[in-house]
């Protein structure tokens, strides 16, 4: 009976620390200084995400394929396929903010990314046609994203309830190639038009990219939540 008992704990032990990866090193959350203490786990912890994490089943979010990202204005229709983005490795966690009776928190946090993929554009852009299929490449400096979270704990792990994000960006440079199927002078001029004008095309460019590389990085954040006991993300 005590063999038995005492398999039963070396078992719960062995699984219960085999779910924490050794480079997550808990805060407690008694911890006066916690929002510090976790964002310096964050940022530890986020280069691995950007490799993934085999033992959580976490895949890599650095590239993180997007797949089609769809621009539907009346005025410009853009079609983005096999998209990918690449970057996210880098980000620089400005902030880290939780309230544990409220069950919220704010991440803020910037990234230089890059969008790769294959795009279909027709429209216009103020009174200028563009159109064009091809490769295309976006180049986005300091996009700086906050998200905030709401969690509850059932069945003793995180769980994430919703979010809500902003962001903005320093400045976003395109390269579309084979613009007006390839017309050499057309495509020069549009292209320096389009990159001088980079804010009127984001509005539409990035709330579905964006959401999509926010919902991408959220995903992940569940599926720790999911892997990993919130006492063991967080010491009582
Ligand atoms: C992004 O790139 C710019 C210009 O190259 C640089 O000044 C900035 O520090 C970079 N931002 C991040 C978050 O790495």
């Amino acid at each position: 009976m005590i063999v038995w008992c005492l398999m039963a704990v070396v078992a719960a032990t062995e699984i219960s620390a085999g779910n924490l990866p050794s480079f997550i090193s808990p805060c407690s959350a008694s911890d006066p200084n916690l929002n510090e203490c976790i964002q310096k786990v964050i940022e530890v912890v986020a280069p691995k995400f950007a490799d993934g994490i085999a033992e959580l089943g976490i895949a890599p979010l650095d590239p993180v394929q997007l797949g089609t990202v769809e621009v539907n204005n009346p005025a410009l229709k853009i079609t983005f396929t096999d998209t990918v983005v690449t970057g996210l490795r880098g980000s620089k966690i400005n902030s880290y903010k939780i309230n544990l009776d409220k069950g919220k928190a704010t991440i803020d946090f910037t990234a230089n990314v890059t969008l790769k993929a294959h795009y279909v554009m027709d429209g216009q852009v103020l009174i200028l046609p563009i159109r064009g299929n091809g490769p295309a490449k976006i180049k986005i400096t300091n996009l700086r994203i906050v998200v905030t979270y709401d969690f509850t704990t059932v069945a003793g792990h995180w769980v994430l309830t919703g979010y809500k994000d902003h962001y903005k960006m320093d400045r976003a440079q395109f390269k579309f190639n084979n613009l007006f199927g390839g017309n050499k002078e057309l495509a020069q001029t549009t292209e320096k038009f389009t990159n001088q004008n980079w804010e009127i095309i984001m509005q539409e460019i990035a709330p579905p990219a964006l959401n999509q590389i926010i919902s991408s990085c959220v995903e992940k954040v569940k599926q720790l939540f999911g892997a990993v006991p919130a006492t063991e993300l967080l010491r009582p």
